[in-house]
């Protein structure tokens, strides 16, 4: 699989992931609106890939600031745009900082799937939801990044991907990119999962997080809060994975974040019906930190209590 991000020298490269699994077509970002659009519309989507994509984006904008602060607002949700943009910009060397934001994720995903793997040995079916792997970073993924490092160490793995309603990043993308890996992996409406764990057949649950408060409470993809609470009602462990950089000392807890709210025609067409009542369509929800087993980190896995132990890494 290419790289979910890349730089060419002039352009940001990146697998346009609205058209998978149907189609694999990479488009070149030459422009901010470019960079805005595609991160808008999910075609570059993943806490740490719209962070790489950000702090490339800001390499488009001629030193314009006013440009630079459009891309670092277009998700609100994933601490990552804002936090690379800003850090590209606080550099002397745009592109040298821009390219080692790169570079560390790479690094980053690497060393949570070594952790991972090493927390996780006796667990060979993993349940998760939305897709936090190789399409969702510029490495190898975060709760992705363990399954990849268990398989590469000729370990069982397997996994239960739930299908992530209403864009389906499971369905479309974590089983693509699996099925890429050979890794075998089995798709489940979202509503089935606490009935996968009732019945023993999950564990452990690793996901991913766009931000994780200075407590512990971590945003991710909607639904990742029914599954922590379905995991624990059944206990199964439930761990978030994530780099560093998605850790936000500055948010104290998930009631700060603020959640992305996403068009209601994203849930209004379900198989050919429209649906004309109002719609709710938060793209993300809030799991306190009560019910994580552990932070899977590129710097450890961290536990209870979450306060200190992520003022510890940071
Ligand atoms: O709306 P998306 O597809 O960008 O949501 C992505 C998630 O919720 C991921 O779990 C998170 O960004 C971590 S990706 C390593």
């Amino acid at each position: 699989m290419r790289p979910a991000v890349a730089w060419t020298g002039e352009a940001i490269e990146i697998i346009d992931q609205t058209l998978l699994p149907t189609e694999e077509r990479v488009i070149r970002l030459r422009t901010v609106d470019d960079v805005v659009d595609a991160i808008q519309r999910l075609a570059v989507r993943g806490a740490p890939a719209i962070g790489v994509a950000g702090a490339l984006g800001v390499l488009l904008t001629g030193g314009d600031r006013a440009a630079a602060e459009r891309i670092a607002a277009a998700r609100p949700t994933a601490v990552n745009l804002r936090w690379a943009v800003e850090r590209v910009l606080a550099s002397e060397d745009w592109t040298a900082e821009a390219l080692a934001i790169l570079a560390e994720d790479v690094e980053a995903c690497r060393a949570i799937g070594a952790h991972g793997r090493a927390e996780l040995a006796g667990a060979s079916r993993i349940l998760t939801v939305c897709n936090a792997g190789r399409l969702a970073t510029a490495g190898i993924g975060t709760a992705l990044a363990v399954v990849y490092a268990k398989a590469e160490a000729g370990e069982r793995v397997e996994v239960f991907a739930c299908e992530t309603r209403p864009l389906l990043q499971g369905a479309r993308l974590t089983a693509w990119e699996l099925a890429d890996a050979g890794i075998p992996v089995t798709v489940l409406p979202d509503g089935a999962a606490p009935a996968l764990l009732a019945r023993g057949a999950i564990d452990a649950v690793i996901v991913g997080c766009d931000r994780v408060a200075a407590n512990g409470d971590v945003a991710n993809k909607i639904g990742t809060y029914a599954l922590a609470i379905a995991a624990h009602h059944h206990g199964v462990p439930f761990y978030v994975a994530g780099p560093r950089s998605t850790l936000d000392a500055a948010t104290p807890t998930g009631a700060e974040i603020e959640i992305e709210q996403r068009d209601g025609g994203e849930v209004r067409a379900i198989a050919g019906l429209d649906v004309t009542t109002a719609v709710w369509n938060p793209a993300f929800d809030v799991t306190p930190a009560a019910l994580i087993t552990g932070l899977i980190t590129d710097a450890g896995v961290l536990r209870a209590p979450f306060g200190p132990a992520i003022a510890g890494v940071l």
